[in-house]
């Protein structure tokens, strides 16, 4: 049988560029090559498209690892109907780029104007995914609990931030937790320890998003569960982050090794049957498909809070997401057929309602 050609679309705009370039990498040469042909398609950091003769001249320099960065002078997407035609003639896609473009839906939009299967959640659930402020209120009305917030627009904030900053400090308190809405990787999220320091979280945040949540802090530990299905989503054991530094910042996730991973996670069957139940009931309250990563905090009390979702949770065969179903018996490349198997599922049932 003539193997599937599976694009596979990495680089990108976001900050988590270097992170996604180092998955897709990996992941080209971790998953089943009798079934699939990695057809390698990079972006670079300015949004321009490479064919895949010129990623593989990309992937081929020996930079350090997370030191790649996708450079080249070619024109935009817009004008290069050989990328299109290229990444059309796959039988089906994996997204793996971060953030913006890769994420947030607008590429899942592409795909599907295209018509062709695609790997991971659809267009509203990958939108709202990218966005805290948006997931929460989903999450909330799925009886789901997240930490109190408050939303902050950038021209709120420029419009005068005494009343914002006493709002937070009656109703959230500190320490404060200050997030771009639509951010990854931790940039942007800074530890408020009083009202002193909230304007330049916020002015570290609104540099990430023209939308900021301020959160209360939550004392507990870090947990994550990762879920892949469809209709009927399955979850994997649950995992526990230990951050070395004050939170689980970009350095620990990626630099210096600070955070460790323990999966699965040493905590009470009951807790983790929670999360396990509640990572479904997020992922269902975004509309999930293919696969996510959900993250929790556990706090003394036992009953966890959902801090986000992540539609496109770090894909390296170390990551949490791959560890964790590797301990339920699956392993990476198994992980990966699956979720296309997924992905070819989906797309049959968009093309049977005519969606
Ligand atoms: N409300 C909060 N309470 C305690 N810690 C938090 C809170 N929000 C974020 N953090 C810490 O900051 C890290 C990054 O924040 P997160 O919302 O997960 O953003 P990102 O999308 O960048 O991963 C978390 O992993 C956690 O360590
Ligand atoms: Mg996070």
């Amino acid at each position: 049988m003539a193997k599937q050609r599976l694009g596979v679309v990495f680089g990108g705009r976001s900050v988590e560029h270097e992170v996604s370039v180092v998955s897709a990498m990996e992941m080209m040469q971790s998953i089943d090559l009798e079934r699939f042909e990695p057809v390698p398609f990079a972006v670079t950091r300015d949004g321009r498209w490479l064919t895949p003769e010129e990623t593989r001249a990309q992937i081929d320099r020996g930079d350090a690892l997370f030191a790649k960065r996708i450079d080249a002078d070619v024109p935009p997407l817009a004008e290069r109907p050989e990328v299109i035609a290229a990444l059309a003639g796959n039988d089906a896609v994996f997204p793996l780029i971060h953030g913006v473009n890769g994420e947030d839906g607008t590429l899942q939009g592409m795909l599907e104007m295209f018509r062709i299967p695609y790997a991971g959640c659809g267009v509203a659930a990958s939108a709202v995914g990218m966005d805290k402020a948006l997931q929460k209120q989903l999450f909330e009305r799925a009886g789901l609990r997240v930490a109190r917030h408050v939303v902050v627009m950038s021209h709120e904030w420029a419009g005068g931030d005494a009343g914002i900053t006493r709002g937070v400090e009656q109703r959230l308190g500190f320490p404060a937790f200050v997030k771009p809405s639509n951010g990854g990787s931790s940039v942007g999220v800074s530890k408020v320890r009083s009202r002193e320091d909230l304007g330049e979280a916020m002015s570290a945040a609104f540099g990430m998003d023209r939308k900021v949540l301020i959160e209360e802090a939550i004392t507990g530990r870090e947990l994550d569960c990762a879920v892949i299905g469809n209709d009927e989503p399955q979850t994997s054991p649950v995992g526990e982050v230990v951050a070395g530094g004050e939170f689980y910042d970009y350095a620990a996730k990626y630099l210096d090794d600070s955070a460790r991973i323990i999966a699965p996670a040493d905590i009470p069957a009951g807790a983790s049957d929670a999360v396990r139940r509640d990572a479904v009931a997020a992922f269902r309250a975004i509309d999930g498909a293919g696969f996510a990563r959900i993250d929790f905090f556990l706090p003394d009390d036992g009953v966890p809070v959902v801090n986000e979702i992540n539609t496109l949770p770090g894909f390296r065969p170390v990551s949490m997401f791959a560890t964790l179903w590797q301990k339920a018996g699956v392993s990476y490349s198994e992980l990966v057929s699956r979720i296309v198997d997924l992905a070819f599922e989906r797309f049959r049932q968009r093309e049977a309602f005519g969606a």
